[in-house]
């Protein structure tokens, strides 16, 4: 049987993981627990959110509020909570760097981030600008439905690769 070649990693990726910085994290009784808990909770927050919006934004929930007024209320606890999970998420990196390279969990994750990102700039500066003529409707336009679609699947796979890499199933 042929054997897989053992992937490369970068000297940059090397150099974080075994830093002090990288190996304080990693090896301290607390740095380490506390820093994924903040990550986990500060998701609760936003990821717990904005689902709120994407099933308005389907027309699967709080129909007879005005779309507005939830994203207007809703937002800046998402965009906090979304702060905190990337600079947690940023820590965690830097102390395994080199797990994280190798794992095909975090390269997926990585791919659904910039996906759930992609989606979420195209619908604020684009499908947005009409959002006040949707308030009085329990269902939006199409482009609004597939941005909700989008997002709950986009980021549901960021939460599920996130639990694989922590497992370290690949
Ligand atoms: C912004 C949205 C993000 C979400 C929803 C998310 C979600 C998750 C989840 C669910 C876990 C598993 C926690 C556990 O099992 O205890 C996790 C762990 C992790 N995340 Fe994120 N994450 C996000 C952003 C980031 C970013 C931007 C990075 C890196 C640049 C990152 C790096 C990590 C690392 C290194 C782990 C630890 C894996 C381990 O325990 O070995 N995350 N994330």
């Amino acid at each position: 049987m042929q054997e897989v070649p053992p992937v490369q990693v970068p000297a940059i990726i090397q150099w974080m993981q075994n830093s002090d910085f990288g190996t304080g994290i990693r090896e301290s009784v607390w740095t380490f627990p506390v820093v994924e808990t903040t990550h986990v909770l500060s998701l609760a927050v936003s990821v717990g959110l904005l689902i709120w919006f994407d099933l308005r934004l389907l027309g699967w929930g709080m129909k007879h509020q005005p779309i507005s007024r939830i994203h207007e209320q809703i937002m800046p606890y998402v965009v906090a909570g979304f702060v905190i999970e990337i600079i947690t998420g940023f820590l965690l990196f830097w102390s395994e760097a080199e797990k994280c390279y190798v794992s095909i969990f975090f390269r997926a994750k990585v791919f659904f981030l910039f996906l759930a990102a992609f989606n979420a700039i195209i619908f604020e500066f684009r499908t947005k600008k009409t959002i006040e003529d949707w308030d009085k409707f329990p269902i939006p336009p199409p482009p609004a439905r597939v941005a909700g679609w989008l997002s709950i699947v986009s980021w549901s796979a960021v939460i599920i690769a996130g639990r694989g890499t922590a497992y370290s199933l690949f």
